[in-house]
């Protein structure tokens, strides 16, 4: 098992990474001093998957369960679900001390983590993260939330769990695409801050698709190091977090323009390279570099291209992004694999420009 720390003062708290963990969360959960009762949520594919395995963990050291599961799907993500949690909440006597377990992908960690940041102002919240989206990115970092009608993430909280546990094993059920989709995060760290994943990405994409347990406890680990070093510096998003937005500001529009037929991961992997051919572009970035982040994106069967959308409504969907500042759009730029900086001032005729060539 490996561990990372999140060092965030009282609120810090453990990543732990390896095979077959959550048969062992019972156990782990007592060792930081929870007794009594607790509450999984999950959705009903996760809970067929692996409910039983926690909920036998969990009894066989003495807890008392309840599980609350919600129909799969990012439509779940809403307050009507969340005041439904409330209520089985009540129901069950749940109190302050009364630990929250999201055990899911990121549908669930945003949603169950909204609904523990809320109730009672706050109950303990624990992670366990089955999709590799979820392992490498969204259980890490306490941003919690729903969506308002079409507007994501829209209302929520930081609200940092008090364990993660990412247990590789359960990646095993994942689709090819799933797996795709959390690549494009690995990927991402790899370009923003670590030439050596990024390089083994590029030497073992083939392993990590085919799920290879060394390989996929590998790259979550680096991730989430490197998730935890960024929000560690910036806890509630004021500044160095932005560079976690990498391929994002391109991404978000494309996943909008496209009604979300394309998804988030093939989505942030055009913008990926969208933002690089713009740094090369502006004589930053070399262009073996920009050959190197297109080739890994098609290996990790990920798009380069949109789908031919209208340029002016990404253009338009990109100064909508909640991250614009004064109008202008903000793009996060490698300059070499592993290093990037941020930026307001990219020539919006050289973003139109990257743009239809890469659409
Ligand atoms: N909080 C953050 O910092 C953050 C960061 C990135 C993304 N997110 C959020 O994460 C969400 C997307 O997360 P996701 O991609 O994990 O989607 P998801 O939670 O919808 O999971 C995808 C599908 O996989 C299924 N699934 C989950 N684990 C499985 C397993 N081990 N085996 C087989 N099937 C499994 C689920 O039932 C679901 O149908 C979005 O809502 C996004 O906004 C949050």
């Amino acid at each position: 098992m490996r561990r990372v720390r999140v060092r965030l003062g009282r609120n810090g708290y453990s990543i732990l990474i390896g095979s077959g963990l959550l048969a062992q969360t019972g156990h782990l959960l007592k060792e930081l001093g929870f007794s009594d009762k607790l509450v999984i949520i999950t959705d009903s594919s996760v809970k067929r998957l692996y409910g039983t395995a926690l909920k036998q963990s969990l009894t066989r050291n003495g807890f008392k369960v309840t599980t609350l599961e919600v129909p799969e799907g990012e439509e779940q993500k809403a307050l009507e679900t969340a005041g439904k949690l409330y209520g089985e909440l009540t129901d069950f006597y749940a109190e302050r001390a009364t630990p929250i377990l999201a055990l899911g992908g990121g549908v669930i960690g945003d949603l169950a983590g909204f609904v523990a940041a809320t109730y009672l102002r706050g109950v303990p919240l624990i992670q366990l993260p089955t999709t590799l989206l979820a392992q490498v990115d969204s259980s890490i970092g306490g941003k919690v939330a729903v969506d308002h009608g079409q507007l994501k993430n829209k209302i929520g909280a930081f609200y940092q769990p008090r364990l993660v546990i990412s247990d590789i094993t359960t990646l095993k059920t994942l689709t090819a695409g799933e797996v795709s989709d959390g690549l494009a995060e690995a990927i991402k760290y790899g370009v923003i801050q670590d030439r050596e994943l990024f390089a083994y990405l590029e030497r073992n994409l083939y392993r990590i698709k085919s799920l290879d347990d060394k390989a996929l406890e590998t790259i979550v680990f680096r991730s989430a190091k490197i998730k935890a070093e960024v929000v560690e510096k910036d806890e509630r998003d004021l500044g160095l977090r932005n560079i976690l937005n990498y391929g994002h500001t391109v991404g978000h529009a494309i996943e909008s323009v496209s009604d979300f037929r394309v998804g988030h991961g093939q989505a942030v992997a055009v913008g990926m390279l969208v933002a690089a051919r713009i740094s090369n572009r502006m004589g930053i970035l070399e262009s073996s570099e920009v050959d190197r982040l297109k080739a890994v994106i098609e290996k990790a069967g990920l798009l380069t291209e949109s789908p031919g959308l209208d340029i002016e409504k990404l253009i338009q969907s990109m100064r909508h992004d909640k991250k614009i500042v004064l109008g202008k759009i903000r793009f996060v730029l490698p300059r070499t694999i592993g290093e990037v900086f941020v930026t307001d001032e990219v020539n919006p005729s050289l973003v139109k420009q990257v743009l239809k060539e890469q659409n």
